[in-house]
Protein backbone atom coordinates (compact mmCIF):
# COMPACT_ATOMS: atom_id res chain seq x y z
CA UNK A 1 0.00 0.00 0.00
CA UNK A 2 1.52 3.27 -1.00
CA UNK A 3 0.20 6.98 -0.76
CA UNK A 4 1.74 9.70 -1.56
CA UNK A 5 -0.81 12.84 -1.04
CA UNK A 6 0.43 12.77 2.28
CA UNK A 7 2.06 16.23 4.01
CA UNK A 8 5.72 14.97 3.40
CA UNK A 9 7.14 16.20 6.98
CA UNK A 10 5.08 13.04 8.43
CA UNK A 11 7.11 10.71 7.38
CA UNK A 12 10.20 12.08 6.48
CA UNK A 13 13.40 11.87 8.79
CA UNK A 14 13.93 14.05 11.60
CA UNK A 15 15.15 17.61 10.58
CA UNK A 16 17.59 19.32 12.42
CA UNK A 17 15.98 22.25 13.80
CA UNK A 18 11.61 22.28 14.42
CA UNK A 19 9.05 24.94 15.54
CA UNK A 20 5.69 23.53 17.33
CA UNK A 21 3.38 26.23 17.38
CA UNK A 22 -0.40 26.00 18.57
CA UNK A 23 -3.18 28.34 17.90
CA UNK A 24 -6.81 29.45 19.70
CA UNK A 25 -9.27 30.72 17.54
CA UNK A 26 -9.73 35.09 17.90
CA UNK A 27 -13.79 35.02 19.47
CA UNK A 28 -16.06 36.52 16.77
CA UNK A 29 -13.78 35.78 13.85
CA UNK A 30 -14.60 34.36 10.58
CA UNK A 31 -11.89 31.81 10.31
CA UNK A 32 -12.87 30.54 6.69
CA UNK A 33 -10.86 33.36 5.29
CA UNK A 34 -7.48 32.31 6.92
CA UNK A 35 -7.96 28.94 6.85
CA UNK A 36 -8.58 29.03 2.51
CA UNK A 37 -4.95 30.92 2.54
CA UNK A 38 -3.35 28.22 4.92
CA UNK A 39 -4.31 25.86 1.95
CA UNK A 40 -3.26 27.92 -0.71
CA UNK A 41 -0.38 29.44 1.09
CA UNK A 42 1.62 27.28 3.41
CA UNK A 43 3.76 25.19 1.17
CA UNK A 44 4.23 21.52 2.27
CA UNK A 45 7.98 21.61 2.66
CA UNK A 46 8.14 23.72 5.84
CA UNK A 47 5.90 21.50 7.68
CA UNK A 48 3.28 19.77 9.11
CA UNK A 49 -0.03 21.59 9.60
CA UNK A 50 -2.81 19.62 11.98
CA UNK A 51 -6.78 20.89 12.86
CA UNK A 52 -7.85 20.58 16.08
CA UNK A 53 -11.88 19.73 16.70
CA UNK A 54 -12.22 23.27 17.95
CA UNK A 55 -11.68 24.14 14.32
CA UNK A 56 -13.59 21.94 12.86
CA UNK A 57 -16.27 22.42 15.69
CA UNK A 58 -16.59 26.26 14.54
CA UNK A 59 -17.31 25.21 10.87
CA UNK A 60 -20.08 22.77 11.94
CA UNK A 61 -18.38 19.66 10.66
CA UNK A 62 -16.92 16.57 11.60
CA UNK A 63 -13.86 14.50 10.64
CA UNK A 64 -14.22 10.41 11.12
CA UNK A 65 -12.03 10.21 13.77
CA UNK A 66 -10.66 13.06 15.23
CA UNK A 67 -11.64 13.49 19.02
CA UNK A 68 -10.59 15.76 21.67
CA UNK A 69 -7.32 14.43 23.59
CA UNK A 70 -8.40 13.33 27.42
CA UNK A 71 -7.47 14.26 30.17
CA UNK A 72 -5.82 10.92 32.37
CA UNK A 73 -4.90 10.27 36.19
CA UNK A 74 -2.97 7.32 37.55
CA UNK A 75 -0.94 6.43 40.61
CA UNK A 76 0.89 9.21 41.15
CA UNK A 77 0.48 10.69 37.65
CA UNK A 78 -1.69 12.86 35.48
CA UNK A 79 -1.76 13.90 31.91
CA UNK A 80 -3.36 17.06 31.09
CA UNK A 81 -5.43 17.95 27.79
CA UNK A 82 -4.63 21.02 26.51
CA UNK A 83 -6.33 21.30 22.85
CA UNK A 84 -6.21 23.84 20.59
CA UNK A 85 -7.76 24.63 17.33
CA UNK A 86 -4.49 24.56 15.47
CA UNK A 87 -0.80 22.65 15.69
CA UNK A 88 2.39 23.33 13.59
CA UNK A 89 5.72 21.34 13.18
CA UNK A 90 7.88 23.32 11.63
CA UNK A 91 11.01 21.92 9.81
CA UNK A 92 14.08 23.16 8.94
CA UNK A 93 17.78 22.83 8.10
CA UNK A 94 18.90 25.84 10.79
CA UNK A 95 17.23 28.23 12.68
CA UNK A 96 17.17 30.83 10.14
CA UNK A 97 14.58 28.77 7.84
CA UNK A 98 12.35 28.29 11.07
CA UNK A 99 12.08 31.85 11.61
CA UNK A 100 11.33 32.03 8.16
CA UNK A 101 8.59 29.97 8.19
CA UNK A 102 6.92 31.19 11.05
CA UNK A 103 6.89 34.69 9.75
CA UNK A 104 5.10 33.36 6.64
CA UNK A 105 2.36 31.81 8.83
CA UNK A 106 1.73 34.43 11.01
CA UNK A 107 0.93 36.51 8.19
CA UNK A 108 -1.35 33.77 6.85
CA UNK A 109 -3.06 33.68 10.10
CA UNK A 110 -4.00 37.02 9.82
CA UNK A 111 -6.38 38.38 13.06
CA UNK A 112 -8.40 35.05 12.96
CA UNK A 113 -5.93 32.61 14.84
CA UNK A 114 -3.79 33.88 18.05
CA UNK A 115 -0.77 32.28 19.20
CA UNK A 116 -1.08 29.84 22.17
CA UNK A 117 2.43 28.96 22.52
CA UNK A 118 6.07 28.43 20.72
CA UNK A 119 8.68 25.96 21.25
CA UNK A 120 11.99 25.39 19.34
CA UNK A 121 12.94 21.80 18.97
CA UNK A 122 16.24 20.51 18.21
CA UNK A 123 17.48 17.01 17.32
CA UNK A 124 19.99 15.49 19.90
CA UNK A 125 23.10 13.28 19.38
CA UNK A 126 21.58 11.87 16.03
CA UNK A 127 17.77 11.41 17.37
CA UNK A 128 18.02 10.69 21.26
CA UNK A 129 15.78 11.68 23.57
CA UNK A 130 17.84 14.17 26.73
CA UNK A 131 18.12 11.14 28.44
CA UNK A 132 20.50 9.57 26.20
CA UNK A 133 18.33 7.25 25.22
CA UNK A 134 17.83 6.41 21.08
CA UNK A 135 13.98 7.48 20.44
CA UNK A 136 12.27 6.08 17.50
CA UNK A 137 14.27 2.71 17.19
CA UNK A 138 10.77 0.54 16.66
CA UNK A 139 9.40 2.92 14.56
CA UNK A 140 7.32 1.70 11.34
CA UNK A 141 9.54 1.93 8.27
CA UNK A 142 8.06 2.23 4.53
CA UNK A 143 4.91 0.60 3.53
CA UNK A 144 4.58 -0.73 7.18
CA UNK A 145 5.05 3.54 8.49
CA UNK A 146 2.29 4.80 5.62
CA UNK A 147 -0.37 1.68 7.05
CA UNK A 148 0.31 3.23 10.98
CA UNK A 149 0.11 6.89 10.01
CA UNK A 150 -1.85 7.81 7.18
CA UNK A 151 -5.25 6.96 6.44
CA UNK A 152 -5.90 4.87 3.60
CA UNK A 153 -9.81 5.39 2.74
CA UNK A 154 -12.21 8.51 2.43
CA UNK A 155 -13.17 10.88 -0.06
CA UNK A 156 -11.09 13.82 1.47
CA UNK A 157 -9.72 11.48 4.03
CA UNK A 158 -7.57 9.30 2.16
CA UNK A 159 -3.82 10.45 3.01
CA UNK A 160 -4.62 12.28 5.88
CA UNK A 161 -3.07 11.36 9.38
CA UNK A 162 -3.65 12.04 13.18
CA UNK A 163 -1.35 13.60 15.17
CA UNK A 164 -1.12 13.54 18.82
CA UNK A 165 1.18 15.55 20.48
CA UNK A 166 2.41 16.45 24.08
CA UNK A 167 5.30 18.20 26.14
CA UNK A 168 7.43 16.46 28.73
CA UNK A 169 9.27 17.92 31.02
CA UNK A 170 12.22 15.99 32.21
CA UNK A 171 14.00 16.16 35.43
CA UNK A 172 17.34 15.13 34.18
CA UNK A 173 19.30 15.67 37.73
CA UNK A 174 16.68 13.01 39.02
CA UNK A 175 17.25 10.77 36.28
CA UNK A 176 20.94 11.09 36.45
CA UNK A 177 21.00 10.10 40.13
CA UNK A 178 19.46 6.65 39.49
CA UNK A 179 21.87 3.75 39.38
CA UNK A 180 22.76 2.81 35.33
CA UNK A 181 20.65 -0.58 35.53
CA UNK A 182 17.21 1.69 37.12
CA UNK A 183 17.77 4.54 34.25
CA UNK A 184 17.97 1.10 31.80
CA UNK A 185 15.02 -0.39 33.71
CA UNK A 186 12.82 2.96 33.48
CA UNK A 187 13.12 2.73 29.58
CA UNK A 188 13.22 -1.31 29.10
CA UNK A 189 16.71 -0.57 27.02
CA UNK A 190 20.44 -0.60 27.88
CA UNK A 191 21.46 3.37 27.09
CA UNK A 192 24.91 2.27 25.49
CA UNK A 193 23.80 -1.06 23.02
CA UNK A 194 20.29 -0.45 22.53
CA UNK A 195 19.68 -3.64 23.37
CA UNK A 196 15.93 -4.58 24.84
CA UNK A 197 16.26 -6.06 28.27
CA UNK A 198 14.36 -9.17 29.43
CA UNK A 199 14.61 -8.49 33.04
CA UNK A 200 12.97 -5.27 32.47
CA UNK A 201 9.93 -4.96 35.41
CA UNK A 202 6.53 -4.73 33.45
CA UNK A 203 6.77 -0.99 34.51
CA UNK A 204 9.75 -0.34 32.05
CA UNK A 205 8.58 2.06 29.39
CA UNK A 206 9.20 -0.78 26.44
CA UNK A 207 6.97 -2.93 27.92
CA UNK A 208 4.36 -0.90 28.49
CA UNK A 209 4.18 0.27 24.64
CA UNK A 210 5.09 -2.94 23.25
CA UNK A 211 3.19 -2.02 20.07
CA UNK A 212 2.62 -5.51 19.36
CA UNK A 213 0.85 -6.08 22.94
CA UNK A 214 -1.78 -3.97 22.05
CA UNK A 215 -5.43 -5.70 20.31
CA UNK A 216 -5.21 -4.74 17.97
CA UNK A 217 -1.46 -3.77 17.37
CA UNK A 218 -0.91 -0.41 17.85
CA UNK A 219 1.96 1.07 15.28
CA UNK A 220 2.76 4.31 14.92
CA UNK A 221 5.27 6.51 13.81
CA UNK A 222 6.81 8.85 16.37
CA UNK A 223 8.64 12.14 15.43
CA UNK A 224 9.50 13.52 18.84
CA UNK A 225 12.06 16.51 19.11
CA UNK A 226 13.90 17.28 22.64
CA UNK A 227 12.62 21.12 23.77
CA UNK A 228 15.24 23.40 26.08
CA UNK A 229 14.37 26.53 27.29
CA UNK A 230 16.69 28.16 29.50
CA UNK A 231 15.13 26.19 32.44
CA UNK A 232 13.89 23.23 32.01
CA UNK A 233 13.82 20.87 28.75
CA UNK A 234 12.32 17.87 28.09
CA UNK A 235 10.59 16.08 25.07
CA UNK A 236 8.35 17.13 22.22
CA UNK A 237 6.50 13.75 22.17
CA UNK A 238 4.63 13.72 18.63
CA UNK A 239 3.01 10.22 17.25
CA UNK A 240 0.95 10.14 13.83
CA UNK A 241 -1.23 7.50 13.07
CA UNK A 242 -4.16 6.11 11.45
CA UNK A 243 -6.54 5.67 14.16
CA UNK A 244 -6.51 7.31 17.67
CA UNK A 245 -7.52 4.52 19.52
CA UNK A 246 -4.64 2.96 19.58
CA UNK A 247 -2.27 5.58 20.68
CA UNK A 248 -4.86 6.53 23.64
CA UNK A 249 -5.23 2.80 24.47
CA UNK A 250 -1.25 2.94 24.89
CA UNK A 251 -1.28 6.00 26.68
CA UNK A 252 -3.89 4.35 29.63
CA UNK A 253 -1.88 1.62 29.96
CA UNK A 254 1.43 3.84 30.76
CA UNK A 255 -0.59 6.05 33.27
CA UNK A 256 -1.70 2.41 35.06
CA UNK A 257 -5.57 2.02 34.55
CA UNK A 258 -5.17 -1.72 33.53
CA UNK A 259 -3.04 -2.93 36.20
CA UNK A 260 -2.58 0.25 38.76
CA UNK A 261 1.42 0.65 37.53
CA UNK A 262 2.34 3.77 36.30
CA UNK A 263 4.95 3.80 33.31
CA UNK A 264 8.72 4.27 34.39
CA UNK A 265 8.78 7.50 32.77
CA UNK A 266 6.77 9.31 35.39
CA UNK A 267 9.55 8.77 37.49
CA UNK A 268 11.62 11.71 36.07
CA UNK A 269 9.02 13.31 33.73
CA UNK A 270 5.79 14.52 33.14
CA UNK A 271 3.50 16.27 30.57
CA UNK A 272 2.26 19.54 30.72
CA UNK A 273 0.00 19.75 27.04
CA UNK A 274 -1.95 17.29 25.09
CA UNK A 275 -4.46 17.33 22.24
CA UNK A 276 -5.25 15.69 19.04
CA UNK A 277 -4.87 17.08 15.58
CA UNK A 278 -5.68 16.17 12.31
CA UNK A 279 -3.06 16.60 9.22
CA UNK A 280 -5.00 17.18 5.90
CA UNK A 281 -4.43 15.39 3.05
CA UNK A 282 -2.32 17.07 -0.21
CA UNK A 283 -3.72 17.63 -3.45
CA UNK A 284 -2.00 19.69 -6.11
CA UNK A 285 0.91 20.36 -4.07
CA UNK A 286 -1.83 21.88 -1.46
CA UNK A 287 -3.98 21.45 1.27
CA UNK A 288 -6.74 19.47 0.74
CA UNK A 289 -9.59 21.07 3.19
CA UNK A 290 -12.83 19.30 1.23
CA UNK A 291 -13.60 17.12 4.04
CA UNK A 292 -14.50 20.68 6.04
CA UNK A 293 -16.08 21.55 3.05
CA UNK A 294 -13.53 23.87 2.19
C1 LIG B 1 8.98 11.44 28.21
C2 LIG B 1 8.38 10.95 27.13
C3 LIG B 1 8.93 9.78 26.36
C4 LIG B 1 10.22 9.37 26.21
C5 LIG B 1 11.49 10.01 26.74
C6 LIG B 1 10.18 8.17 25.39
C7 LIG B 1 11.30 7.46 25.02
C8 LIG B 1 11.28 6.24 24.37
C9 LIG B 1 12.43 5.41 24.11
C10 LIG B 1 13.85 5.75 24.51
C11 LIG B 1 12.00 4.30 23.47
C12 LIG B 1 12.85 3.09 23.02
C13 LIG B 1 13.35 3.16 21.60
C14 LIG B 1 12.27 3.23 20.55
O1 LIG B 1 11.72 2.20 20.09
O2 LIG B 1 11.96 4.36 20.17
C15 LIG B 1 10.58 4.43 23.31
C16 LIG B 1 9.77 3.51 22.69
C17 LIG B 1 8.42 3.69 22.47
N1 LIG B 1 7.64 4.70 22.95
FE1 LIG B 1 8.24 6.26 24.07
N2 LIG B 1 8.89 7.87 25.09
C18 LIG B 1 8.08 8.83 25.66
C19 LIG B 1 6.69 8.90 25.62
C20 LIG B 1 5.89 8.03 24.92
C21 LIG B 1 4.45 8.12 24.81
C22 LIG B 1 3.57 9.18 25.48
C23 LIG B 1 4.05 7.10 24.00
C24 LIG B 1 2.65 6.71 23.53
C25 LIG B 1 1.58 6.76 24.29
C26 LIG B 1 5.24 6.37 23.60
C27 LIG B 1 5.26 5.31 22.74
C28 LIG B 1 6.37 4.53 22.47
C29 LIG B 1 6.33 3.36 21.60
C30 LIG B 1 5.14 2.83 20.81
C31 LIG B 1 7.63 2.82 21.62
C32 LIG B 1 8.11 1.55 20.90
C33 LIG B 1 7.66 0.34 21.70
C34 LIG B 1 7.95 -0.98 20.97
O3 LIG B 1 7.08 -1.40 20.18
O4 LIG B 1 9.03 -1.52 21.21
N3 LIG B 1 6.34 6.96 24.18
N4 LIG B 1 10.16 5.61 23.87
Amino acid sequence: MSSSNHQPGILEPHCAVGRTLTFRIAPGTDIVAALRRLRDGFPPELGVVGLGAPTVLALGKRVPGLRVFPAMSGPACSVPSTQQALWFMLRGRDRGAVFDASRSLRKLMGDAFLTVDVMDTFTYHGGRDLTRFEDGTENPKGDDAVEAAIVSEGEGLRGSSFVAVQRWVHDLARFEGFEPRERNHVIGRDAETNEELEDAPPTAHVKRTAQESFEPAAFMVRRSMPWASADREGLEFIAYVAKLEGFEQMLRRMVGEEDGQADGLFRFSFPISGGYYWCPPLANGKLDLRALGL
